[in-house]
């Protein structure tokens, strides 16, 4: 693997070589050891859309590494004003180790890999959060122990999380059920991937997907980008929020997953995300350890 662009691109085995190697970086930070794979490198991180967790994640996860981070907004680089992503390419990768990017188009993500020369992540698109899964497929297998035989149901939009959900817990061995209103559902590309493993479903009964489930997870209504339709959203998803009701159907110790940030009382009832925290908080922290492991396979 050369790139992180989608886990579309990735084997079963890449995903889980990166998860090892993730618990081994989270283990060696708990314990105090220095890690300096990156040490003497530079990496670039783009940022078009608003980001608290992949921007501090990912400049952490540089320096505990040994190396240095430059973080660009579009709104305070020549991206912002216009300047092709084949040309901004050209020029980091002269500079750079790598280069994450958050960006809108995933064909831009895809330019920036084949014109810069250097490895990508993709740090979310409208379509994809390839590090968001990677960081919960961690979390899932910490408190769950694996991957066999569990359910994992999605509730709610068939977003860019949605999409990197399915692919990658269908990889990991699960089976996964995603209930989204006729008109959300997640993209064909994933559903047409996804129509190989028997055990995924598609339904819009939000209860289909909680029956059983050993795992829960949901997003935002309206992603970055949508806040134009956040009423009508509020609308075509009114009872798929993921509360007790739903919580009840599921199995004895089902966890549950929020990318963040939260809504509490749209996608996700207080109660459920306070009954929940310490999944969905050890869920953010695991973005630091995950990333840094993909860091260190594409960019060490
Ligand atoms: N989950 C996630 O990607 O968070 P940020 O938008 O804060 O980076
Ligand atoms: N689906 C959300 C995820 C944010 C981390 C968005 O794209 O805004």
């Amino acid at each position: 693997m050369k790139h992180l662009l989608k886990l579309l691109d990735w084997s079963r085995e890449d995903i889980l070589e990166i998860l090892d190697l993730a618990d081994v970086l989270k283990a060696e930070q708990k314990a105090g050891v220095v890690n300096s794979t990156l040490a003497g490198k530079s990496v670039a991180l783009i940022f078009s859309k608003a980001s608290t967790r992949t921007r501090c994640s990912f400049d952490v996860g540089v320096y505990q590494l040994g190396g240095h981070s430059v973080t660009l907004s579009s709104a305070e680089s020549q991206i912002g004003r216009g300047e092709p992503i084949e040309d901004t390419a050209r020029v980091l990768g002269r500079y750079f180790d790598g280069i994450m990017i958050r960006t809108y188009k995933q064909s831009d993500v895809e330019a920036l890999a084949e014109c810069s020369g250097i490895p990508v992540i993709n740090g979310l698109t409208d379509d994809f959060h390839p590090c968001q899964i990677l960081a919960d497929l961690q979390t899932i297998r910490e408190h769950k122990g694996g991957f066999e035989g569990l359910k994992l149901g999605w509730i709610g939009d068939g977003n860019n999380v949605a999409n990197s959900t399915i692919v990658g817990a269908l990889k990991c061995g699960m089976a996964v059920t995603v209930a989204c209103p006729q008109g959300y559902r997640p993209m064909q590309q994933v559903l047409d991937f996804a129509a190989a493993y028997p055990g995924f479903a598609l339904t819009d009964d939000p209860a289909t997907a909680a029956k059983g489930a050993d795992v829960l997870v949901t997003d935002v209504w309206a992603s970055m980008g949508q806040e134009e339709e956040a009423k009508a959203r509020q609308k075509a998803f009114a009872g798929y929020q993921l509360n007790d009701a739903m919580l009840a159907l599921a199995s004895p110790g089902c966890m549950v997953q929020h990318c963040l940030p939260a809504h509490r009382g749209e996608e996700i009832s207080a109660e459920v995300f306070e009954a929940h925290a310490q999944e969905i908080f050890d869920e953010a922290e695991n973005r630091l350890h995950a990333q840094k492991a993909v860091m260190v396979k594409l960019f060490g």
